[in-house]
């Protein structure tokens, strides 16, 4: 099949690569020019495994093209968005991306043509689109919703290997179509409606963060009465009711889907007269996360002002250079406020991609974040981090010599021995 993508971030770059590895032609759209040239020249501008294989040898056999202009030319079937859907200061979703590339769709298709919506957007807002842009088109648009459940850091093979593919739409021929762009990918389909297509992606994503907040709440008893939650959360996870996924006790969920998701899912909940306390916990544990971990610290340390801290880890998870929501930033920016002198440490995250303050220094050299530090507070659970010598960091730290991990990923007894002074979340 032949289909435009438009946006070629972390999702529209990974679905315009496998598409094309699939053997469909692509055309990957994104307004970024500079992005656009770096593609072509087989530079990827996001660290995800085995995405740049795949586009370079897509742009070899011409399955896949980059272009900063949407051209539909007669032969098109569909053009996919993948454009970004951020959250506004009120919770409210930003749909400017999505309208933008409405009004240009319309402006330039000429023939019969599927749009098929890939961005997360509300319940209802396909609905909406096709009466306030697609009605006015002078030829048939037919919308199909078709949310994408990838996870960054893994997004290739969980485009070949989903648990379920997602289709919304009122229009039967068109349901087939967009299910023949998966045909090589062995997965159950779920059609339905449209709006109910838009809500499986967002009752997914509350769910599994109402998951984390919810391990992170029994973690902070489990403090409070003396347990230990590593012991508590497999044992709860082996209950094939509960499943052991999601249930990791740390630092809370960051990224660029749960945490802009769930403020959206909230939003729309209380603009529909619906009041969702739930996931309005959910939320509030999850930034309380944050802060218990630097009041931790403040604990341990007596005073936090002119010691050094280093932040092992800043991406959001591990695998992934998205720093977008990640908690390390909101600690940086707290152990900032309190004087401390912040070294951060990430072995893929450049200053480019992460907007931190201006006082922090951050290095891709885990040394210079541990040596002479007070205290380490561990952020992302990347191998690079799970592997460092640790008694060669013992050896070059000052006391107290504190580890707060942050993903309970860490030996506490073997730092224990080393002589650290260990403090995970729950234990
Ligand atoms: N990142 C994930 O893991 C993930 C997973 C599932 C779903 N989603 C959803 O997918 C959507 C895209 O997310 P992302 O993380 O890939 O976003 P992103 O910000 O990484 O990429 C969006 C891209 O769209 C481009 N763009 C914006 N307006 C454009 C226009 N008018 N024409 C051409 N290009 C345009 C931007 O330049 C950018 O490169 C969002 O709705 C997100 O919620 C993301």
């Amino acid at each position: 099949m032949k289909v435009i993508v438009v946006g070629a971030g972390y999702v529209g770059l990974v679905a315009a690569a496998c598409l094309s590895q699939s053997g469909h032609q692509v055309v990957c759209v994104d307004k970024n020019i500079k992005k656009i040239e770096a593609l072509n020249n087989g530079i990827i501008p996001i660290y995800e495994e085995n995405l740049e294989s795949i586009v370079r040898e897509s742009l070899g056999n011409n399955n896949l093209q980059f272009s900063s202009k949407i051209f539909v030319s007669s032969d098109i079937d569909m053009i996919i968005i993948a454009v970004g859907t951020p959250t506004l200061p009120d919770g409210r979703v930003d749909l400017s991306q999505v309208y933008n590339v409405f009004r240009e769709i319309v402006n330039v298709v000429d023939h019969p043509i599927i749009v098929v919506m890939k961005s997360t957007v509300p319940p209802g807002v396909g609905e909406k689109v096709k009466k306030v842009f697609l009605n006015k088109s002078k030829v048939p648009i037919s919308y199909i919703s078709n949310p994408e459940f990838l996870r960054e850091g893994q997004a290739v093979w969980d485009w070949y290997n989903p648990d379920r593919i997602v289709i919304g739409g009122d229009d039967r021929e068109s349901i087939k179509k967009v299910l023949k762009l998966y045909s090589d990918i062995d997965a159950p389909r779920c059609i339905m409606d449209i709006t109910s297509a838009e809500m499986v992606k967002y009752a997914s994503n509350a769910f599994l963060a109402t998951k984390i907040s919810f391990i992170n709440e029994i973690a902070n008893l489990c403090e409070l009465v003396g347990a230990d939650i590593l012991p508590v959360a497999k044992a709860v996870g082996l209950d094939k009711r509960i499943g052991g996924q999601f249930l990791k006790a740390g630092l809370g969920y960051g990224g660029s889907c749960f945490p802009k998701d769930t403020r959206g899912l909230d939003f729309v909940s209380t603009i529909n007269g619906h009041t969702f306390n739930l996931l309005k916990s959910v939320i509030e544990v999850n930034f309380k996360q944050r802060i218990y971990a630097v009041r931790k610290l403040i604990n341990h340390l007596g005073t936090i002002n002119g010691k050094k801290v280093g932040v092992l880890g800043i991406a959001f998870k591990p695998n992934t250079d998205d720093t977008r929501e990640s908690p390390a930033i909101d600690i940086i920016k707290m152990l900032v406020d309190e004087g401390a002198d912040v070294v951060a440490y990430d072995p893929v995250v450049g200053s480019e991609q992460c907007p931190l303050p201006e006082e922090i220094t951050l290095t891709n050299n885990y040394e210079v974040a541990t040596k002479h530090a007070h205290a380490l507070v561990i952020c992302t659970e990347w191998p690079e981090i799970l592997n460092i010598d640790w008694e060669e960091v013992a050896g070059h730290m000052r006391d107290p010599k504190v580890i707060l991990d942050g993903r309970n990923c860490l030996s506490k007894s073997l730092l224990v021995e080393l002589g650290f002074k260990y403090l995970g979340i729950g234990r």
